[in-house]
Formats: C-alpha cells, sequence, structure tokens
C-alpha cells in the first residue's frame, strides 16, 4: 500500500496547531503498519533546510494559473526516526514568506492564498508524476488541499497515471473553508460548470476549496466521531457544508486522532527539567515550582491548584466564557498559566487578568513549543472551555501528563473525557455540557473540591496517566478505510456511528 499524505503543516517543520501534530505523527504510525507514506508539504521559508538536510529532488516543474506558469522546486528529506520520506514544495514567490497563512505584520490572511493553495495542490499532482511514484490514495487535509480531488476528476481523469488514486480528504476544523471571490476561478483552470451555482466548487457566490474537498474526494473523514454527527447536523457546527455532508452521509467517517508518546510523554519529555511517571510523581510537583518560577508566579508554599491554558486564541476555544466569569474565577484559590497566540481581543484579555491579578495569573502571549510542554508537565489541571472542538489534541496530553482537564461537551472533548464521579471514582476529567459562564464555574469548582482530597485526587490523575490514546488504533482504522477503498472501487459506507 502507498500513500501520500498532503498537509499544509507537519511537525516538526511547520506548526499553527494540531493539524500539525496529526501529519507528523500519522505517517510514522502508517510506516509502522508497513504502509509506504510520503508526505507532501509546502516548503515554508522558516523551514531550516540544514537542520533536517532537504535537499532538491526536480527543479523547473511547473504548474498553470489561469494563463501563466508557476514554477516550483520539489525537495525531500528523510528523519532519523521512520521510514516516512518528506516532500517539499518549494516556490521562491508563493512559500518563503514571514507566516504560513497570516502575515505576520499585519495580522490578515495573505491575500494571495487562493494562488498559493492552487500551486500547492496542483503540484502536489504534478510532483508524483515527476516522481513516478503512484501512490493507491492520497490523503488529503483541510481546505489547503481541496482542490486535488476537483484536478483528478476533471482535468487529470484521463491521465493513466492516476487512474487507480483514489481520494480521502479529512476535515480537521470545517469553520476554515478557504472561500474566495469567484473571479479567482479563472486562474484554476477548471471545468467551468464546477462553479456553476450548487456545483462542486461553488459556496454562495464564492470559490471554495474546503467545498471541493467534500464534494470530489472518495472518502470524507473527521477528527472524531461526535464531530463527524455535529457537522451534518446543523448550521451552528456545519458552518454551511451540512446539507453537502448529509448528502454524503455513508462516505463521512469519524476517526479519533491519537496523540505520539514519543514527543508528549512525562517520562522520556526533552523539554521537562524533571521527568516523571504515574508510579513517582515527585517530578511534577518539581516541574510545579519551575514553571511557577518561569511564569514569574509567587510559590504559594502550599498545595495550590495551577490551571493552564495552551491554545490558539481564537472563538473557537471558548474564552469568552473565561471573560464573562473571570470576577468569579478569580476569586477562587487558584493560579493560572496562559500560552497562546491569536486574536488581539484575547490578547487584552489575558493581559488585562493578569494586570488585575498579580500573582494569581502567568502569561505568555507567543507560540512556544518548550513551555507548552512544561506547562502540560507543571499544571494540575487544564481548561478547555471550547465553543466547539473536532478533536483536541490538549486534553490527551494533560492526562498522559497527570494533569485534570476540564473540558466543555463537545467534538472530541466529547468523545475522550467523561466526567468524574467522587463516589464511585469513575471518570477522567470534569465535563460542562451548557455554554455558560455558569456552567464553567461550576465544573471548575467541581475539580477544586476533588483537588483538597489528595489521594483520590492521585487516583484520577493516575487513571488519566493510565488510558491509551496511542496513534496505533487510529492508523490502524485509517488503513481499513484504505484497504477497503482499494479493494472496491465504489467508496466504502460507514457503518452507523453511535459516539459515546
Ligand atoms: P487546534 O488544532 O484547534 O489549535 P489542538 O488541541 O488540536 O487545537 O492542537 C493544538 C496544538 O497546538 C497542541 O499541540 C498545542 O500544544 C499547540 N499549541 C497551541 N498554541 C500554542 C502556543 N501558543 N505555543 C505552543 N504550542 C501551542
Ligand atoms: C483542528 C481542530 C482540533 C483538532 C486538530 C487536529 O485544528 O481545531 O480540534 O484536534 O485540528 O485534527
Amino acid at each position: 500500500m502507498k500513500i501520500a499524505i498532503v498537509s499544509s503543516e507537519a511537525v516538526p517543520f511547520a506548526k499553527t496547531g494540531g493539524l500539525a501534530d496529526v501529519a507528523g505523527a500519522l505517517p510514522k504510525a502508517l510506516a509502522n503498519l508497513g504502509v509506504e507514506v510520503r508526505v507532501i508539504l509546502p516548503g515554508y521559508g522558516s523551514i531550516d533546510e540544514r537542520t533536517y538536510r532537504i535537499e532538491t529532488v526536480v527543479k523547473g516543474l511547473e504548474v498553470p494559473t489561469g494563463d501563466r506558469r508557476e514554477t516550483f522546486t520539489l525537495k525531500r528529506c528523510k528523519l532519523p526516526d521512520s521510514e516516512v520520506e518528506w516532500f517539499f514544495i518549494d516556490s521562491l514567490t508563493k512559500f518563503r514568506r514571514n507566516g504560513l497563512y497570516l502575515d505576520k505584520k499585519t495580522g490578515k490572511d495573505f491575500p494571495d492564498n487562493d494562488e498559493r493553495f492552487l500551486l500547492f495542490c496542483r503540484g502536489v499532482l504534478e510532483s508524483l508524476k515527476a516522481l513516478d511514484w503512484k501512490p493507491d490514495l492520497i490523503h488529503l487535509n483541510d481546505w489547503q488541499t481541496g482542490l486535488i480531488p476537483a484536478y483528478l476528476k476533471s482535468i487529470y481523469s484521463q491521465d493513466p497515471f492516476f487512474s487507480e488514486t483514489k481520494t480521502v480528504f479529512t476535515i480537521h476544523n470545517i469553520a476554515y473553508q478557504g472561500n474566495f471571490p469567484a473571479e479567482i476561478s479563472e486562474k484554476l483552470n477548471l471545468p467551468a460548470e464546477f462553479f456553476y451555482p450548487t456545483a462542486g466548487l461553488e459556496y454562495w457566490g464564492m470559490v471554495s476549496y474546503l467545498k471541493s474537498g467534500i464534494h470530489f474526494a472518495d472518502l470524507i473523514t473527521t477528527v472524531s466521531c461526535r464531530y463527524a454527527q455535529e457537522i451534518s447536523s446543523s448550521n451552528e457546527f456545519g458552518c454551511g457544508m451540512e446539507g453537502l455532508l448529509r448528502a454524503r452521509q455513508s462516505d463521512l467517517h469519524g476517526i479519533m486522532n491519537g496523540i505520539d508518546y514519543k514527543v508528549w510523554n512525562p517520562e522520556i519529555d526533552r523539554f521537562l527539567p524533571f521527568k516523571y511517571r504515574a508510579d513517582d510523581l515527585e517530578g511534577k510537583r518539581k516541574n510545579r515550582l519551575a514553571l511557577s518560577k518561569q511564569m514569574g508566579l509567587p510559590n504559594p508554599g502550599r498545595r495550590l491548584p495551577l490551571i493552564g491554558i495552551i491554545s490558539r486564541l481564537a472563538s473557537q476555544k471558548g474564552f469568552d466564557l473565561i471573560e464573562a466569569s473571570s470576577k468569579e474565577l478569580m476569586k477562587l484559590d487558584l493560579q493560572m498559566v496562559i500560552l497562546g497566540t491569536g486574536e488581539e481581543r484575547y490578547h487584552k484579555l489575558f493581559r488585562s487578568l493578569r494586570r488585575r491579578y498579580p500573582g494569581k495569573v502567568g502569561l505568555k502571549l507567543g507560540f512556544d513549543e518548550a513551555l507548552a510542554h512544561r506547562i502540560e508537565a507543571g499544571a494540575d489541571m487544564f481548561l478547555m472551555p471550547s465553543r466547539y472542538e473536532p478533536c483536541g489534541l490538549n486534553q490527551l496530553y494533560s492526562l498522559k501528563y497527570g494533569t485534570v482537564p476540564i473540558v466543555r461537551k463537545t467534538g472530541g472533548l466529547a468523545d475522550s473525557i467523561d466526567d468524574y464521579d467522587p463516589e464511585t471514582g469513575l471518570g477522567c476529567g470534569f465535563v460542562f455540557e451548557e455554554y455558560s459562564p455558569e456552567a464553567l464555574l461550576e465544573a471548575v469548582n467541581r475539580a477544586l473540591e476533588a483537588y483538597r482530597k489528595k489521594e483520590s485526587w492521585e487516583k484520577l490523575m493516575r487513571y488519566g496517566m493510565s488510558l491509551d490514546f496511542s496513534w496505533e488504533a487510529s492508523a490502524k482504522k485509517y488503513l481499513e478505510l484504505y484497504q477497503r477503498l482499494k479493494r472496491n472501487p465504489q467508496p466504502v459506507t460507514a457503518e452507523s456511528q453511535s459516539c459515546r
């Protein structure tokens, strides 16, 4: 089985969020199952070619853009930890910039993202041909890759090179759609009928790369079972794509992400000053002290719960609930550490909390890989009050680090975290359902109450640490789908899925 995975970001090369973690880990897990895997990424300027020993494979490849031609270079590397081969579409004009999707100077999307990801999508197909490497299946991720199935179903449909190639399109976040003004259709060189009202790329008078992926791919997956149900059942979650998803309901599968325990594991985590394990939690206490110091929080000199947040600061993540509950929240006997970057309104919110509640709030606004690991290790609880959450990875990392998650019951958070019942000792976190400041406070209060009972709290921590969310199980589910799609040219039909 040969699989090409196409993603706009992947660890360790480029990352803005969880997609990078998935695209970095799933390929390795598939390779461990005996699959021949190649991953194709944009060759961003921020990727250090020396560090990864990236070498040029083919120069002067071309992609038509309207009546112009855009050239690119295909580059490649391997990493010591697996057999996966990594490829990069390198374009001086399109990817060698400061930022992946947003211009760091203006904070806005690059104005030519349509052309950048057109080059990427068609560049992937041209690269596969240039390599003379025919994948059985191309696994696509999010809107940045959405044009690929449209090209395969049109311009390349008679090309014998791709006659056996199937596509799987994974939705990591349906709210990011890659919608552009209708005029850009001229650049794409796709059949005119694809842009007619309600056709494959047409979305309320615009051109939608995400819709293209959902419409033309042979199979669609998303990153939790619950999110699969949510996005096909209402406009609130489906963001306008719910009708299309309902029409393709039997081709839509929910597969929960895994986590890479070589990277996220307190026993071996290279970013931690102190390693620890479930049967010896002393290191966690030391990490807590080191973290407080690093974040400028006073050492309380007693057992005081520290709540961590690591997040893109976007409205998806539910920070308006923190804003609305901040007065009450800050009255509680706790400290918080927050690491994030994103929308300015949330930068303001957290800056003002730090100012108003000195000694209670530690804050870093920015992207900091090492600090993210240290917060997972040093915090006692981890807060994710998301409005919606396709999968969410930090609640899974938290479990592994003995950091008890407090989450809202949505998407992958609902699928992975069971509410703790102090009577029975069942459950691994604290869950609230209603999207309201009261419900959030109620869950935080329950967590604080449970924290006071040291013995049962440590049991709860250890239980979370014992849960297994490794990639192996999820990778097997993907492989099963690939195999069924390969054997059976008709798209495979989803079994009726019942989420937890
Ligand atoms: P999303 O993909 O929606 O951002 P996930 O929970 O799936 O949410 O994944 C987020 C990933 O990005 C995690 O690995 C998290 O640690 C990381 N991350 C988010 N913000 C930051 C930040 N400011 N600094 C470092 N890592 C971050
Ligand atoms: C998206 C989602 C997040 C998910 C990640 C990886 O960014 O917002 O919930 O975990 O993709 O699939």
